[in-house]
């Protein structure tokens, strides 16, 4: 009989509010600076993971979105995997010591794996793809190997494999902090708080493009970090202020200054990516149009009731407190008419739970 091992996971998506931008070392994928995120439902955008382990399979094989891709030529899926891989071989090499007898050790870290894995968003349009993507592979690997490490240890699996997933290991309100060492034994994702800390907020997600970025993420910081002068500004004296500034904001629910440090940062790293050379630009006239419309809406307010933050593409994520975001919703209908912003029962019921689409 053929031995069958199998895990399957669904991760969500994760939008910072302080942007992840830059490494100080591309093989262990360590930050230029802390980040910090808010991990939305899964009711709309997440990937969905099964992995499966056999002594029968000759290699590892990874099928994306229905099209297998090659593990072998992305190092950040071989390190994933291999980090997953070690983890398990010490749970054996434990179980052994603790004198488990042979035959009832799975040598499930010798065996090869077929991972099967769907977005049901957009991928690599700058809606945090490889966070939920790598988040949902290291899980399933957790799972499918019952790795007895913690979240955060976890994390930093997910992280070898792309930064911004070891925030999505965690729900709620996620800071991944940067650490100084070399190894990245101090890079890792903690939960600042969880989802049921701040019911009100809401997160409205408009799809200005899907289409594949041009420059991913990785590429992008990379250019970035070789040649812009304001990122190193950003990363010295701006970002660790914003950080705690940030987390004081979450810890007393102050929306007012959440949305304004949100938004900064969001403008920062655009500007950082203009400064890049060649410039870069991920957001579009779409995009800009809809940073319009908040700052509109938080004039005729009176203070800032609705945050939007860009990742590394057009579509935007706006933050606000439920009675405010039915408002600026149906402002965002009224100026993307042709759009079909989807205001669906389920958003009132779930805190981050709403999915639109702005015009094209
Ligand atoms: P995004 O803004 O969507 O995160 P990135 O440029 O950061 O875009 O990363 C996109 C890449 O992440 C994809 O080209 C693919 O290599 C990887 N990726 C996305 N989803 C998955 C997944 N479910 N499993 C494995 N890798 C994934
Ligand atoms: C703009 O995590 O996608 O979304 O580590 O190279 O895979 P790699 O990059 P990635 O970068 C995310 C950048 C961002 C900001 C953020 O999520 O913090
Ligand atoms: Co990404």
């Amino acid at each position: 009989m053929t031995k069958i091992y199998e895990a399957t996971v669904t991760a969500p998506v994760n939008i910072a509010v302080i942007k992840y931008w830059g490494k100080r070392d591309s093989a262990l994928i360590l930050p230029t600076n802390s980040s910090l995120s808010v991990t939305l439902s899964q009711d709309h955008l997440s990937t969905r993971t099964t992995i499966r382990a056999s002594p029968e399979f000759s290699t590892d094989r990874l099928w994306l979105n229905g099209i297998e891709e090659d593990i072998s030529a992305s190092k950040r899926l071989v390190n994933s995997i291999t980090t997953a891989r070690k983890l398990r071989a010490a749970l054996e090499k434990k179980q052994r010591d603790d004198g488990v007898a042979s035959e009832d050790i799975v040598l499930l870290s010798e065996w090869s794996i077929h991972v099967c894995s769907e977005n049901n968003f957009p991928t690599a349009a700058g809606l945090a793809s490889s966070a939920s993507g790598y988040a949902a592979l290291v899980s399933a690997l957790g799972a499918l190997f019952q790795l007895p490490q913690s979240t955060s240890d976890l994390s930093r699996v997910a992280r070898v494999g792309s930064g911004s997933a070891c925030r999505s290991m965690f729900g709620g309100f996620v800071a991944w902090r940067a650490g100084e060492s070399n190894d990245g034994s101090d890079s890792f994702a903690v939960q600042v708080a969880d989802r049921h800390h701040w019911p009100d907020l809401q997160a409205l997600i408009l799809i200005v493009s899907e289409k594949k970025k041009t420059i991913s993420s990785t590429a992008g910081m990379q250019t970035t970090v070789e040649t812009s002068d304001l990122f190193a500004e950003r990363v010295r004296n701006v970002v660790p202020k914003r950080m705690a500034a940030m987390e004081k904001a979450i810890a007393e629910r102050d929306f007012g200054t959440f949305a304004e440090i949100t938004m900064r940062d969001s403008n920062q790293f655009h500007a950082v990516c203009l400064d890049t050379y060649p410039p870069i630009s991920y957001m579009n006239d779409v995009s800009r149009s809809i940073a319009s419309i908040v700052h509109a809406f938080n004039t005729a307010r009176g203070r800032a009731a609705a945050a939007y933050t860009y990742d590394a593409g057009p579509n935007a994520v706006i933050y606000a407190l439920k009675d405010d975001m039915r408002d600026l919703a149906e402002l965002v209908t009224y100026c993307f008419p042709r759009g079909s912003t989807i205001l669906s029962e389920d958003f009132y019921a779930d805190p981050f739970n709403m999915f639109g689409s702005a015009d094209r």
